[in-house]
């Protein structure tokens, strides 16, 4: 049986998806906290159950008879390193695990990225288990830098990452490497630093100027002034530093990935950027 954690969430559900063109529904089951969402698998006869990281006993039964186990980091960040030491715990219980697949970050172990700390701690946490585990340590999502797309193109982008390259893919793709490493194309040990070609923000923002027909600019500031920006335009003091410290690392070279990890997970090259940068802007211009 193939368990899939975080399915109601956006990475989970694509990997589900990509899970279901290669083995029969009955093989798979999905799991989440708002397992609501996943009524229409369930109809499609995959077996659905609730999976919350701080529930031990939902553990438990949702890793029942598990033979392959794709764990999606959660998303209490601050919170991480005790939900995800419940999954392992209840990962070591299960007698016929064959492997895990968890979704870490990119260089977890050297990267001193604020992000990274609990998927290093995560991966210690597996490795001290015993169990047969692939790393697969996620660069950035494209979909991080196009959430805003009509403010960016109309105000232009800031950011602190210098001429730090992002070598960022899609969730999709993403999702779809995480599928091929737990049906065949990973063994336990495997570590996979996962990215496609990207760019700088510099970059970014012209090939979004080019989609969008208008020059898009690209402003780089201090971490601080980023912080602040960030701060003013509505989000959270501590999801702010968190992001700023994001671009401080990509400055530095913690969020490139210079590998073909990725492609030769796919079998195929990522989606590349800047497709996926023009259907955005598309759909961005003609929705108002
Ligand atoms: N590489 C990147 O750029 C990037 C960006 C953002 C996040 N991430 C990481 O990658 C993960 C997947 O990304 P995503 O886009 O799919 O995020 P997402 O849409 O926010 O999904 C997060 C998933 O984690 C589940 N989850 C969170 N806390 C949980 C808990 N305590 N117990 C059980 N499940 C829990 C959520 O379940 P419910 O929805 O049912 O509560 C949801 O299914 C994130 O959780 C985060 O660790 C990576």
């Amino acid at each position: 049986m193939y368990v899939i954690t975080g399915a109601t969430g956006a990475l989970g559900r694509l990997a589900v998806e990509s899970l279901l063109e290669r083995v029969p529904a009955e093989q798979v089951r999905a799991t989440g906290r708002r397992v609501g969402t996943l009524d229409d698998l369930a109809a499609r006869g995959v077996d659905v159950r609730r999976a919350d990281y701080t529930d031990p006993a939902s553990l438990a039964e949702a890793f029942a008879g598990a033979t392959r186990v794709l764990f999606v980091s959660g998303s209490d960040a601050g919170a991480r390193l005790e939900q995800h030491r419940a999954v392992v715990d209840a990962l070591s219980a299960v007698g016929t695990l064959e492997l895990v697949a968890y979704t870490s970050i990119l260089y977890a172990q050297t990267s001193d990225l604020v992000l990274a700390a609990e998927h290093a701690g995560t991966e210690r946490f597996l490795a001290e288990a015993g169990l047969p585990a692939v790393l697969l340590r996620n660069g950035w999502y494209v979909e991080n830098f196009l959430g805003a797309l009509p403010v960016t193109i109309e105000h232009g982008m800031v950011g602190a990452s210098g001429d730090g390259r992002f070598d960022a893919a899609t969730r999709a793709d993403f999702a779809a490497a995480a599928v091929a490493a737990l049906t065949g194309g990973a063994t336990a040990g495997d570590v996979f630093e996962l990215g496609a070609p990207g760019f700088t923000r510099a970059e970014l923002a012209a090939g979004i100027g080019q989609a969008a027909g208008r020059p898009v600019t690209y402003t780089d500031l201090s971490v601080e002034d980023y912080t602040a920006a960030l701060v003013g335009a509505g989000l959270p003091e501590g999801f702010a530093a968190v992001l700023a410290d994001s671009d401080r690392g990509a400055a530095a070279g913690l969020l490139a990935a210079p590998g073909d990890d990725l492609a030769r997970l796919l079998g195929r090259p990522a989606q590349p950027w800047t497709q996926v940068v023009e259907q955005a802007v598309r759909a961005a211009l003609v929705t108002p």
